[in-house]
This record gives structure tokens, sequence and C-alpha cells, in this order.
């Protein structure tokens, strides 16, 4: 076996330039490593750079903050180690390490490692980034197994810790090992996992969530206070809901799909016919632009008074105070979307000023709700009007909203993302 150890790759090559791909491309560089990126198109390559280049600087202005000169040229420094090409071949012949991390589609994996093989030094560690297939049906064409393995990066891979090492019966101990020594020169946590679906941390995460989506199903619980159950009480940061949305409906029936169909026994492993649905009609979750949290997810039974308010007839105090209900409930919605514009604006002017307008619409709801109140005592008189518990409370609300986005603001971008697969 060689003598190589982690400590001594000089060369990787990440064959894909999405999220992933970007993503491990830059802790890459910010290790020193020189990169090769290999995209689809030139197209794909330069934008695949920009934002590589923002991640790079992002990080690097945390270690020097105050100092434009020096972070510029440590940018340059650490950018200079990043090629970009289109050519397979050419991408991963000088690779010590390959990782793939293109779309997640078994055949397209299978025949791009194919392919990497023809290319690479016979030394050379083959890696898939995969987060639902099983690594030895990934490495179906592959012929030397032995150096074949899988890093589970998470999303956004420049701020999560983990990587889940994933070996095979047929990875060897010196892939293994030198793959648990480069997570940690890439300043990651690995943890190791054997091939099994899900490998750890989707496979207790995915059936999860899919019992938060049945437990509405069922009516046990609305998805608000499921959220609100899980944060609160098992001091999860955020609530199933808030997961699927971010994470997108469609990848989570994808993964539970394929589960089902391998081990349609499994009770962990059913389907969901609401789930189904909302994927069939394009409520994706925030990728389709629906930012409530599990908005789309819900049952009749699991909410009684969604199915009252529009039958019944509501009297005049009813009315107002639901819709005052209907102005907070909205700037609930608002502050989910303002936590997802605001992992995508990046530059700090623009941020600023997006958060002065918001700050600013919500001092002036504020106000509004305040005079609306005083205006119908002025016109009906107090005991016409719901009373003031109601009003204070919703006035509370809308200032935890605004104070849920200072937090959002005060953070980093990144920090407000997290994710699974
Ligand atoms: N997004 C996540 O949260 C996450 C987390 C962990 C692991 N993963 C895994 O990482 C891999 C990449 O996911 P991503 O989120 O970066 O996806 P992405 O859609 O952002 O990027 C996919 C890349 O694959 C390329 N691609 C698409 N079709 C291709 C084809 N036929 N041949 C070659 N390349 C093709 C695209 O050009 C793109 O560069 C997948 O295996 C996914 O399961 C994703």
């Amino acid at each position: 076996m060689p003598s190589r150890t982690s400590s001594s790759i000089n060369h990787i090559a990440v064959v894909g330039s999405g999220l992933m791909g970007t993503g491990i491309a830059q802790i890459g560089l910010e290790a020193g490593i020189h990169v090769v990126l290999v995209g689809r198109s030139e197209e794909k390559c330069q934008k695949a750079v920009a934002t590589i280049r923002m991640g790079v600087t992002r990080a690097t202005k945390k270690r020097i903050p105050d100092n434009q000169e020096a972070l510029t040229e440590k940018v340059n420094n650490l950018m200079s180690l990043l090629t970009t090409t289109t050519s397979l071949e050419q991408g991963v012949r000088n690779a010590e390490v390959v990782l793939e991390a293109v779309i997640e589609n078994l055949k397209v994996k299978q025949n791009l490692l194919e392919e990497i093989e023809q290319f690479v030094r016979n030394d050379c560690l083959l890696v898939t980034n995969t987060s639902s297939f099983l690594l030895s049906d990934v490495a179906a064409k592959v012929t030397h197994r032995e150096r074949f393995a899988g890093m589970h990066f998470f999303n956004p891979v420049p701020v999560m810790k983990l990587v889940e090492v994933v070996r095979t019966a047929h990875t060897s101990d010196y892939t293994y090992e030198t793959l648990m020594e480069l997570c940690h020169r890439l300043s990651k946590k690995p943890v190791s996992s054997k091939d099994t679906s899900g490998f750890i941390v989707n496979r207790l995460l995915i059936p999860y969530l899919m019992e938060a989506v049945r437990m509405v199903e069922r009516g046990d619980a609305t998805k608000e206070d499921i959220d609100v159950a899980m944060k609160l009480g098992a001091g999860h940061p955020m609530g199933p809901f808030e997961i699927i949305d971010f994470v997108g409906l469609d990848t989570i029936k994808f993964i539970m799909d394929e589960w089902h169909q391998r081990y349609p026994q499994s009770t962990s492993f059913q389907p969901s016919a609401t789930l189904d649905k909302l994927v069939a009609d394009g409520s994706l979750g925030r990728k389709t632009g629906q930012a409530r949290p599990g908005r789309q997810i819900d049952s009749p039974r699991a909410n009684p008074d969604h199915q009252k308010t529009p039958c019944s007839s509501p009297s005049r105090d009813n009315r107002l105070s639901s819709y005052c209900g209907m102005h907070v409930s909205q700037l609930s919605e608002l502050t989910q979307r303002i936590n997802a514009t605001l992992t995508d604006l990046d530059a700090d002017g623009q941020r600023q000023l997006f958060v002065t307008i918001m700050s600013a619409l919500y001092v002036t709801t504020a106000v509004l709700v305040v005079l609306l109140y005083v205006c119908l005592i002025y016109v009906y008189g107090s005991s016409s009007v719901a009373s003031p518990s109601i009003w204070t409370s919703k006035l509370q609300t809308l200032l935890e909203h605004h104070r849920h986005l200072n937090d959002l603001i005060k953070r980093d971008p990144y920090d407000r993302r997290t994710t699974i697969c």
C-alpha cells in the first residue's frame, strides 16, 4: 500500500459544480490544497468560481476583518489554487482524490465513476457524496473498489462540521484512514458509517420528518405545534416542518420512495399520500416560494380552527381581531421570507438596506395596529372591540417577530442555513 497520508495530499478534483461541489472546492482551497473543479460547461465553471470566491472571501474576512489589502492578497492566494475545466480527463488525471458531487442519479453516478476510473492515476482514491444511494450500488461499475468510499458532506459545506465517512466491504483500511485524515485537514469532524441506507444522519432524520407529516395527517397535532414542541421540548434548532420546507418536499419524497422500494415492509419507510400529492402539484417548499414552515402540509382534522373560520359567521369582534391576527400571521410569514432572502443577499450594503426597510415595516405595522385599536374604541366603544389582552398578545407577537428578525440579522448568513441530505 502507498505510504501517502492525507497531509501529503496536494491535488483533489471535484466533479460537479453545484451547491455541494462548490462548497467542497472552497474548503479544499482553504486547507491549502490544489483543487480542479470539473463542470459541464464554461458558463457553469465561471459561475462556480464566482460562488467559491465569495465563500472564500466571507470565510477569510472573519480571520482578517480590518485589513482590506491583506484580505485581498489572501483570497487571491487561495483562489490561485483553483482551476476549472470542462474536460473530465484533464480534471482528474493528476488528482490524488476525486470527489464526485453530481446530481443524485444512480445511473449518472455509476457511468461517471466508470469514466473517471479510466483517466485517474493508479493510486487515486474515488469518493462519492451521495446522500441516499448505497455505495455498493454507486460503485457497480468501479473496478478498484478498495480505493472507493463515501464522504457525505452536509449543506452548506463550509459551515456544517460533519462528514460521514462511509466504507463498503471492499474499501481498504488505507483508503478509509486517508479519508478520515483528510476530513480533519478540511477542518471537519468525521464519523464513520457502514454502507447502509441514509448512513447515520438521514437514516434517523428522514423517518422522523415523515412521522411528523403522519401526525398531521392523523390530526394528532398541528404542524405549528409540532415545530414548537420539537424546538422547545427537544431543543432542536428547527422544527420538522421547517426542515421539510428548507430541504424540499421533493427531496424528502425522493429519498423515502427509494427506501420504500428497497424495504417495502419497513414501517419507518412508508410513503405519505399528502407528500406525494404536494410534490405532484409542484409545492416543493422554499425552493418554490412557500416560506412558511410546512405550510402546504395540513389536515382539516389537525386544525379545527381553520375549518370553522370560513364557514361560520363571525361576530364583528371576531372579524376585527381576526383581521389583526391576519396581519400578525402575515408578518410571521414575512419573517420566514426575510430569513430566506437574507441568506441570498451577500453584499453587506444590500443586506443593510434590506434590513432597514424591513425594520421600518415592522415599526409602521405596530403603530398601525395601535392606531386601529384606538380608532375602533372611539367609533364603536370599548365594549364592542376585542379585549385589550387579545390586542396586547398580538402586539407582543409582532414584537417577538421583530426580535427574531434582529437575531437573524446579527448572525452570519450561513448560520441561518441548516440542512441535511
Ligand atoms: N444539497 C444538499 O443538501 C446535499 C447534501 C449532501 C449531499 N448531497 C449530494 O451531493 C450531490 C450533489 O448535490 P447538489 O446539491 O450539489 O446538487 P446541484 O444540483 O447543486 O448540483 C448538481 C451538479 O451535477 C451536475 N449534473 C447534473 N446532471 C448531470 C449529469 N447528467 N452528468 C454530470 N453532471 C451532472 C450539475 O451540472 C451540477 O453541477 C448529490 O449526490 C446530493 O445527493 C446534497
